[in-house]
C-alpha cells in the first residue's frame, strides 16, 4: 500500500473501545442512560463517519434522540464544501448556547470537513466558548478517548492535526436504516479541482483493502442490505495506492459476484478517470444499477480547464456516448456549478447545451462559492450575484422541463423497484426506488420495506414518480 497512508492499529482501535466502557461507567455512575444526538451536513462520506460516531457512542452506551434540549452529547459532523452549509452549521451551533445553559453537562463535540480549516476553529475558539470539542475528520477513530478526556478532566479539546490521512478499520457502526448501506471504499481526493476544499479537508487518496470491503457488503447482503453503495470522492481512482494490481472495475465484479438478491451503486465518478471498461463491467454486471452520476461542472472548455477538470467537452460527452451506447437506459446525474469566477453568460450557455444533449435524469445545481486556500478563491470573479442567479434560473427550469419530460416515460410501464421505506407524503404509503434511484410513491402494505416488488407507473413529475403494486 501507499507509503503515505498509516493504517491505524487494531490495538489502537481496541484502546478507543476500552475508553468507551471507561465514558460507559462515567454515565452509569451518574444514574442516567445517557442520550446523544448526531447532526450530520455534507455527502454521504460524512453520514457514513456518522454512522461509525454513533458506532461508538452505542458501545459507551448511549441511546438517540432528535432532540439538541434532552442530549448529554451533541455530535455535529460537518461539510465545508460551500458557505451556504458552513452558515447553517455556525447558525445552529451559536443557538446551542441557550441548550447547554439549561443543561451544562452537556457536551457539545463538532467534527467533519469544516473543522479540519484553521479559519474556522479559531473562530469557534474565541466566539463559541460553548463548544467543548473540535475534532478533524482525520482522527475521528479516537472519539472516545476526546469524551473520556471531557469527563475526566478540565478544559476544552482541540485536535485538528494536519495528517495525510489515515485508514482506521474496526470501528463500531450504527447504520441508519436497514435497507440501504453505505460502504466507503476509498478516503480522499487528489484532484484538486480549483474551486474545491475536499482534497484541502479530506487528505490525499487512499484505498480501503479490497476484502475487508468484501466482506463488510457480504455481512451486509446476509443482515439483509439491499441497496448498497460503494462510496468514494472519487471512486475511478480505487486501487491506484494498493499492491495488489486492482482497479474499481475489477472491484465491482467481485462485489457483483457476492451472492444474493440485491443492488450495487457507487459514487461519485470523475469523467476523466471513467473508462470503457468501467462502462462494460457496468453493463455485464446484473446487480449493479443502471445509473451513473458523473459529474460535468461547466459545459465550456475554457471554465473546464480553470476549474482543472482535465476533460473537456468533447471528452465527456464521448463517454455518455459510449455510455448509453452499451446500456440504453442507463440513468444519468450529474453536478454543476453556475457562476464559476470569470464565467461569462455565453460560456455559461454550454452547459445548457450539455444538459440539452445528454438529458440527465436528475441534476445538482450550485452556485460557485469561494472557499479559502483554495486557487478559485483569489480568481476575478466580476459576475454580479443577480446575474449568476439568473442563469442559475435559467439551468433549474430547463432541467426541471427535462426531469419531467424523462419521468413522464415511464408512465405505462412496469419496473422492478426496491421498496425503501414509508412515504412522507400522507397520500402515499410507501416510497421505492427504480433501479436507476428514480422516487416512486405508492401505495402497500407497511411491511414491505426491503422487498423488491413490481410497480406500474401511473403519473410522474419533475420530482418523481407515481405508481400501483402489481
Ligand atoms: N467528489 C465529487 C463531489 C464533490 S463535492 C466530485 O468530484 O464530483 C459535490 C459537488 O459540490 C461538486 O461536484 C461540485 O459541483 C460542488 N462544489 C464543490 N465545490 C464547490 C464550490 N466551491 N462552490 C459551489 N459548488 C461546489
Ligand atoms: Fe472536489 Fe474535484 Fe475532488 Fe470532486 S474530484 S472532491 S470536485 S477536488
Ligand atoms: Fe462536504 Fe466534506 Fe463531503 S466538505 S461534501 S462533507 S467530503
Amino acid at each position: 500500500m501507499d507509503k503515505q497512508t498509516t493504517h491505524i492499529p487494531q490495538a489502537d482501535i481496541d484502546r478507543q473501545l476500552a475508553y468507551c466502557l471507561e465514558v460507559k461507567e462515567v454515565y452509569a455512575a451518574r444514574g442516567v442512560k445517557p442520550l446523544a444526538f448526531v447532526d450530520t451536513y455534507g455527502c454521504q462520506q460524512n453520514e457514513a463517519d456518522s454512522e461509525r460516531i454513533r458506532g461508538y457512542l452505542r458501545t459507551m452506551g448511549f441511546d438517540f434522540t432528535q432532540s439538541e434540549k434532552e442530549a448529554d452529547i451533541i455530535v455535529i459532523n460537518t461539510c465545508a464544501v460551500r458557505e451556504h452549509a458552513e452558515q447553517r452549521v455556525l447558525g445552529n451551533v451559536g443557538a446551542l448556547v441557550h441548550t447547554k445553559r439549561a443543561k451544562p453537562d452537556q457536551l457539545i463535540c463538532l467534527c467533519g470537513c469544516m473543522m479540519q480549516q484553521q479559519h474556522v476553529t479559531e473562530k469557534i475558539k474565541q466566539s463559541f466558548r460553548h463548544v467543548d470539542l473540535v475534532f478533524g475528520p482525520h482522527v475521528l477513530w479516537k472519539f472516545p478517548q476526546f469524551i473520556h478526556g471531557l469527563l475526566t478532566r478540565r478544559g476544552r479539546i482541540f485536535q485538528i492535526p494536519d495528517e495525510a490521512g489515515s485508514i482506521a478499520e474496526g470501528i463500531p457502526v450504527v447504520r441508519q436504516g436497514d435497507v440501504k448501506a453505505w460502504v466507503s471504499i476509498m478516503y480522499g481526493c487528489n484532484n484538486f479541482c480549483s474551486y474545491c476544499i475536499v482534497p484541502y479537508v479530506r487528505g490525499r487518496e487512499r484505498s480501503r483493502d479490497p476484502e475487508l470491503i468484501l466482506s463488510e457488503v457480504r455481512e451486509l447482503v446476509e443482515q439483509g442490505y439491499k441497496d448498497i453503495t460503494l462510496l468514494g470522492q472519487n471512486v475511478n481512482s480505487y486501487g491506484k495506492d494498493l499492491d495488489c494490481p486492482m482497479d474499481f472495475s475489477d472491484l465491482l465484479e467481485q462485489v457483483n459476484a457476492i451472492p444474493g438478491d440485491f443492488l450495487i451503486r457507487f459514487m461519485t465518478s470523475h469523467p476523466k478517470d471513467a473508462t470503457q471498461k468501467l462502462f462494460e463491467t457496468m453493463a455485464k454486471c446484473e446487480k449493479v444499477a443502471p445509473v451513473l452520476h458523473l459529474p460535468f461542472q461547466a459545459g465550456n472548455d475554457r471554465v473546464l480547464k480553470v476549474m482543472n477538470r482535465r476533460h473537456t467537452r468533447e471528452q465527456y460527452l464521448d463517454k455518455v456516448r459510449a455510455l448509453k451506447a452499451l446500456i440504453p437506459d442507463i440513468v444519468l446525474t450529474s453536478d454543476v456549478i453556475v457562476g464559476f469566477p470569470g464565467e461569462t453568460t455565453e460560456e455559461f450557455e454550454d452547459t445548457l447545451k450539455v444538459l440539452e444533449e445528454v438529458r440527465y435524469d436528475a441534476l445538482f445545481t450550485f452556485i460557485y462559492s469561494p472557499r479559502v486556500g483554495t486557487p478559485a478563491a483569489s480568481m476575478d470573479d466580476p459576475m454580479s450575484r443577480e446575474e449568476k442567479l439568473a442563469n442559475f434560473n435559467r439551468l433549474v427550469a430547463l432541467q426541471d422541463q427535462i426531469s419531467e419530460e424523462k419521468h413522464r416515460e415511464y408512465i405505462g410501464k412496469t419496473v422492478r423497484c426496491l421498496v425503501d421505506g414509508l412515504s412522507d407524503d400522507p397520500r402515499w404509503a410507501l416510497t421505492a426506488r427504480t433501479p436507476g434511484n428514480r422516487l416512486v410513491r405508492l401505495d402497500g402494505p407497511s411491511d414491505a420495506a426491503g422487498r423488491f416488488v413490481d410497480v406500474k407507473i401511473t403519473d410522474a413529475n419533475k420530482w418523481s414518480l407515481y405508481g400501483e403494486l402489481i
